[in-house]
């Protein structure tokens, strides 16, 4: 498996599933060293971090954000 990633983080906004989770879990099987899921659905997002684990080993995590609301982002 390619490790071209090892060492490195990524925050995946819409990450909990689609385009996002796709992106997400590509970089992980590039050796990526950890990823936060940040999505406004965060029971999603902590579902889909926990699978992204077992299945990459990439350390995962969900965080709650609605990127649309610049409060939120803050
Ligand atoms: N699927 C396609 O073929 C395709 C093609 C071109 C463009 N797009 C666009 O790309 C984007 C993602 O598509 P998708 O198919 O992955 O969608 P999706 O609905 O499967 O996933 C979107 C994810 O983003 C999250 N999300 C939505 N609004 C958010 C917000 N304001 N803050 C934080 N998280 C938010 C959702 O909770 C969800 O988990 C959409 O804007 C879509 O219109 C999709």
């Amino acid at each position: 498996m390619a490790q071209e990633f090892q060492g490195k983080y990524a925050i995946v906004t819409g990450g909990a599933r689609g385009i996002g989770f796709a992106s997400a879990r590509a970089l992980a099987k590039r050796g990526l060293t950890g990823v936060i899921l940040a999505d406004m659905n965060e029971d999603l997002a902590q579902k889909s971090a926990a699978s992204l684990e077992i299945e990459t080993g990439c350390r995962s995590y969900a965080f709650p954000v609605n990127v649309a609301s610049p409060e939120s982002i803050e």
